[in-house]
């Protein structure tokens, strides 16, 4: 296998986590980066030996020619750069969320139609192991069937202001800048996959503004979903309270079996299934179930896994990616399934101001 897919990055930090996993890719190599801002963009250069270095994004695809961009700039602009991408035909993993209104999520799905440009949405939770083992089990049905989940994005965001600048950053604005469930990606993107329905109305509410009446956004906003045969989701997004973070607290509940995840640090990930446990009141440890159900890709990680950031996550998102960029397999957060994560969270911006009415949230399917 030779190195032949050209891969260039937009926006230096966060693309720096994918550096690795693309170099360590029998079938990729990062060959061009942007960045607006030259000393971050130098930086990564040097820290990385690319050397086709670019502050505007355009000027990248259309010297470079890259045959997959990472859009890893601000939220705000992933849109417009993976529209960019995908005219010109280039395959697309753009960073969460997919986009920040309604309007340009619709032109994001027409321009993935018009291209022959692969788009996969990054949610790299997804890959983590206890989330991965979970949903091996509920695909085996050890849950039976599933109708209940929740997900908490807990994570001060403290640092709003640019280390160098001094100036906000995009997250004072696009992050708690809005009010309703601004960054719900995280926490969705495994209940999604637990529940296998899509969310079709939401109910957003929060706390009101107690830490930082700075601050568009409640300090807790809490996003219910429906799906049309009324399972429940239950999302919480704080990024403003202050305490530690937790960032991977997760619930399931099915008729047979429910899973409680770790909530602090050294603690447990636990389940309970009715054919597996005699007592009605013995949780037991997530992992007794690992040699039976674990996915291959989690039995023997190679060293970048283990060392890749967000629990692995960051690795394999991109070896799934690939695969699919070379038509092993269909995206796994394609731009439907990016759309069912992102828009409850943009429907919920109408209706936490309408004092939590329950809204319907587009299928973007039918667009
Ligand atoms: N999946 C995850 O776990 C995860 C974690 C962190 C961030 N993110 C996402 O990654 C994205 C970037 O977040 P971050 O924390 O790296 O933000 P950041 O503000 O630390 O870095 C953004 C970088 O993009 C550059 N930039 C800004 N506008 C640009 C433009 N038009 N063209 C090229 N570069 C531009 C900035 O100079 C900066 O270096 C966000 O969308 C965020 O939601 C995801």
């Amino acid at each position: 296998m030779s190195k032949d897919l050209k891969v260039a990055f937009a926006g230096a930090r966060r693309s720096s986590s994918f550096f690795k996993a693309f170099q360590s890719h029998p079938e990729t190599q990062v060959v061009a980066l942007c960045d607006t801002y030259e000393p971050t963009l130098t930086e990564m250069g040097k820290a990385t030996g690319i050397t086709q270095l670019y502050t505007v994004y355009e000027k990248m695809l259309d010297e470079a020619k890259p045959d997959i961009v990472v859009v890893a700039t601000p939220m705000h602009y992933h849109v417009a750069h993976s529209m960019a991408a995908l005219q010109r035909n280039i395959h697309v993993l753009s960073e969460v969320t997919a986009g920040v209104s309604i309007d340009e999520c619709r032109w994001l799905v027409q321009a993935c139609k018009r291209s022959s440009g692969i788009y996969m949405m990054a949610e790299n939770y997804i890959y983590r192991k206890a989330c991965v083992l979970v949903q091996a089990m509920v695909e085996a049905g050890l849950f039976g069937e599933t109708y209940y989940a929740e997900g908490e994005y807990i994570h001060e965001l403290s640092s709003m202001h640019h280390t160098a600048t001094g100036g906000p950053t995009w997250r004072y604005y696009w992050q708690v800048g809005v009010n309703g469930s601004t960054y719900p990606t995280h926490s969705l993107g495994p209940c999604l996959q637990w529940i296998k329905e899509r969310p079709a109305r939401i109910s957003c509410i929060g706390t009101g503004r107690w830490t930082d009446r700075e601050h568009t956004m409640e300090d807790t906003v809490q996003l219910s979903c429906k799906t049309a045969s009324e399972k429940l989701m239950r999302i919480r997004v704080d990024m403003l309270s202050k305490r530690p973070h937790s960032m991977t607290n997760y619930a399931l509940q099915g008729t047979k079996g429910a899973f409680e995840s770790a909530r602090r640090p050294g603690e447990g990930n636990w389940v309970w299934l009715e054919d597996y446990c005699k007592d009605p009141n013995e949780w037991v440890p997530l992992e007794q179930f690992e040699a039976e159900f674990l996915p291959e890709m989690w039995r023997n990680p190679p060293p970048e896994a283990l060392a890749a950031g967000h629990g692995g996550g960051d690795y394999f998102e991109v070896m799934d990616f690939v695969d699919a960029v070379q038509g092993r397999k269909a995206p796994t957060i394609g731009i439907h399934e990016a759309m069912d994560m992102t828009l409850p969270g943009l429907v919920s911006q109408e209706s936490i101001r309408r004092g939590g009415e329950w809204l319907d949230v587009p299928d973007s399917r039918t667009w």
